[in-house]
């Protein structure tokens, strides 16, 4: 039984509020990405607002819950972003001991600015290395610790004694059944519009491990000591300190609002139904695109795993009669919205310059193929066939003039 409140929020969003997300786009353009909430996001959002409880309160924590849940892990801290939930994943596992300051942490060549960026934020040492050609993601063994990029959805197969996931871009994807954020040690999402479930802007970090967790909990808001399950701990170690603002870490203010944890509380129901959809679309799209011929390479999936797909990255041959950014500008005259495949090869980017200590190993021959002849199109659960057709119907078209 409604209250009369929910009775009339429910009468606008009826009225205002979007139809279902699951709904199918027309096909007659290819966007970035599409709202990915309902009513029953509007709902809850509204609700919070007219509570007068907008900063991080039970509405983050049930969303926290659930989406622990759907990764399937003990604890999920949410954050203010994706960039937010590495450097704070990072920092905790400096405290917690498991890594030292100055410490070397191989990163990918290609992947996104504020995954390298954190890991230098935390007092680590970057290492730029060259992904693998197969997926554009990391692959293979390493004796130092990771953060893995499951670049656009498509895991990062990766051995190391310390593997650190960036799963901003890769909700839902598994490797042997398992969902990317569970593998390694820690994971770290993101809920930005563009992404698979949307807080508006939002992030989470996922472990089975209590004490990162805490740690997470406390670096996340001002250093204290309130979130943390080992509070009553802290609070007896230190009577002399009134609770309320007992600080345990150097922290930050990086914590979501209850309105962002109102929205994902009911993200969480529809994300499995959008990675299928996604995975399905991947699958077909590069079966179309290859199916033409061109001299273009697409990334299907890798046996073993699960795809995301966030979004549908492609590459042009080295003998290809069109460059990279000629083709992207046929396609953006045809509707079809296309990006760099994130930063392309971070090591060429001029605030890679300003990261203290960075190092790069080996030539980067990939990275600086994606850079030269890299790109993406949006993908969406909201698309289907339909749209893969028209991104080869402009294909074609561009490819024969
Ligand atoms: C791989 C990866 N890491 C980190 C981020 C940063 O997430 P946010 O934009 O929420 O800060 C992104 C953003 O798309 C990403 O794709």
């Amino acid at each position: 039984m409604r209250t009369e409140r929910e009775q009339a929020i429910w009468d606008i969003i009826q009225q205002y509020g979007p139809t279902d997300p699951t709904l199918l786009e027309s096909a007659q353009t290819l966007p970035l990405a599409l709202p990915s909430f309902g009513q029953a996001e509007i709902a809850e959002a509204m609700d919070a607002l007219l509570s007068g409880w907008l900063t991080m309160g039970q509405r983050v924590f049930e969303f926290e819950k659930r989406w622990a849940q759907y990764i399937g892990v003990k604890e999920s801290i949410a954050v203010n972003s994706g960039s937010s939930a590495l450097l704070v994943m990072l920092s905790a596992m400096i405290e917690c001991g498991y890594l030292k300051r100055g410490q070397e942490v191989i990163v990918p060549a290609v992947g996104w600015s504020t995954s390298l960026f954190s890991v230098a934020q935390a007092g680590l040492t970057p290492v730029l290395v060259d992904v693998d050609p197969d997926t554009l993601s990391l692959s293979g063994s390493f004796e130092e610790p990771v953060l893995a990029i499951h670049m656009l959805g498509n895991p990062a197969q990766v051995e190391t004694p310390w593997l650190l996931e960036d799963a901003c871009g890769a909700h839902g994807a598994e490797i042997a059944g398992r969902k990317t954020g569970s593998i390694g040690h820690c994971g770290a999402f993101s809920f930005f519009f563009s992404h698979h479930i949307t807080t508006g802007e939002g992030g989470a970090i996922t472990t089975d491990d209590a004490q990162l967790a805490d740690a997470c909990r406390s670096i996340r808001a001002h250093g204290w000591v309130r979130e943390r399950n080992d509070r009553q701990q802290w609070e007896n170690n230190h009577p002399q300190i009134d609770p309320r603002f007992l600080f345990a870490s150097m922290g930050y203010n990086l914590r979501m609002t209850e309105i962002s944890g109102a929205i994902g509380m009911h993200q969480v129901d529809r994300i499995e139904g959008f990675v299928q959809q996604r995975r399905q679309n991947h699958q077909s799209w590069c079966e179309m695109v290859n199916a033409l011929n061109l001299p273009l390479r697409v990334y299907p999936e890798a046996p073993n795993t699960r795809h995301a797909g966030f979004a549908f990255p492609m590459m042009l041959d080295e003998s290809a009669p069109i460059t990279r950014a000629q083709l992207c500008a046929e396609l953006e005259k045809r509707n079809i919205q296309t990006r760099p495949i994130s930063g392309a090869n971070l090591a060429i980017q001029p605030a890679f310059e300003k990261v203290p200590n960075k190092k790069i190993r080996g030539d980067l021959p990939v990275a600086t193929a994606v850079q030269e002849r890299g790109f993406f199109v949006g993908q969406s659960h909201a698309f289907t066939d339909a749209h893969g057709e028209l991104l080869c119907a402009s294909l074609k078209e561009i490819f024969a003039s």
